[in-house]
């Protein structure tokens, strides 16, 4: 653990924000964000409350409200450290629910319990317990996209930040890696590790084409593609990089002067551009329905009464508790 994640105690003014978004919201708009805003910054200091927002939520969210932005993996590294009572996940229900295992005793809120995910929904823990049957002996390598009943029949945890390491760290050269297909396709390609699978996939990445990639590389002369592993392994390989949505990010910090595809939910272009704006991002993209559903308003009301809050069966939490520590730890 290398620092403390508390409450700022002095929020930013409201125009001191405005200027980090202004090149991408509109006065007009920032007119019905600002009282939002406010409200959130006030409740944070009163509750003594942390928002961690995923990097594909909308730049209101992610400049102005958020303590802590990232991938996945950052955000559950950042549960680790939070000291404030409560912990807002601006972000879809496996993110909450792995803030709260790693942090037993705090007030967890997520600002819209419909937020979930199309690659959590794909596999039940009785699902992963007949996988184990059906392949004794193989490591069971489980995608932090899913649930806490999933992640506590597993052996370890991976985010698609770290999916390889995690693989090749287990020493084997069969894994179970479930529930996202084209990710562990993907890492399979990567490490030459056999893989066995779920038809799980991200209903926002499995609909990009390489067809769709190849026709914005003519359309957009020296077009540079960065594609999250999510994506179908013949869209991964039109792609010059693929990575996290970290792993994006820290790509486009290199790209000043370049043109940018992102293929992967449409708020990673607008939170970049507004950090770089020498980039330039072509904007094709699909967006995330459940990322969608967190908003502003959504996430004031969470504050103001306290829901909706994560709770997770202790017996299973413990197990799954497990499985993401191993991951932290690997
Ligand atoms: P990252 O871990 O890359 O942020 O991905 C999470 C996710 O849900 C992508 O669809
Ligand atoms: Fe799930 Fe895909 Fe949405 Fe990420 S982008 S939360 S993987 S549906």
């Amino acid at each position: 653990m290398n620092h403390i994640l508390k409450p700022r105690l002095e929020a930013p003014s409201l125009d001191a924000l405005y200027d980090r978004v202004s090149a991408l919201i509109p006065p007009m708009e920032w007119g019905a964000f600002a009282d939002d805003i406010a409200a959130i910054q006030r409740l944070k200091a009163e509750k003594n409350a942390v928002i961690l927002a995923h990097n594909y939520q909308t730049p209101e969210i992610f400049h102005c409200v958020a303590d802590v932005t990232g991938d996945s993996l950052a955000l559950a590294r950042e549960a680790q450290n939070v000291e404030a009572d409560v912990i807002v996940m601006a972000g879809v229900e496996f993110m909450a629910e792995t803030a709260k295992l790693l942090n037993p005793s705090k007030t967890v809120l997520i600002p819209d319990s419909n937020a979930g995910c199309s690659l959590a929904d794909s596999i039940t823990g009785r699902d992963v317990r007949l996988m184990r049957e059906r392949y004794p002996g193989l490591p069971v390598i489980t995608y932090v996209n899913t649930s806490a009943d999933v992640k506590a029949e597993s052996d370890i945890c991976c985010t698609s930040g770290n999916a390889a390491r995690i693989v090749k760290s287990l020493g084997v050269d069969r894994v179970i890696m479930i529930p996202d297909e084209f990710l562990a396709r993907n890492i399979a390609k990567e490490t030459g590790v056999d893989v066995v699978t779920w038809k799980g996939h991200c209903e926002v990445h499995e609909r990009f084409t390489p067809e769709e990639i190849r026709h914005w590389r003519d359309a957009y002369p020296g077009l540079v593609v960065l594609a999250h592993p999510e994506c179908p392994p013949e869209v991964v390989a039109e792609a010059d990089f693929s990575g996290s949505t970290a792993g994006m990010s820290d790509y486009v910090a290199t790209a000043d002067g370049r043109r940018v595809l992102l293929v992967t939910e449409c708020s990673m272009s607008d939170n970049l551009a507004i950090q770089h704006p020498k980039v330039e991002f072509v904007r094709p993209c699909n967006l995330c329905p459940h990322m969608k559903l967190i908003t502003l308003p959504a996430i004031r009301r969470a504050l103001e009464t306290m829901t909706t809050e994560v709770t997770i069966d202790p017996a299973v939490a413990d197990r799954a508790r497990l499985s993401i520590e191993r991951m932290l730890a690997a």
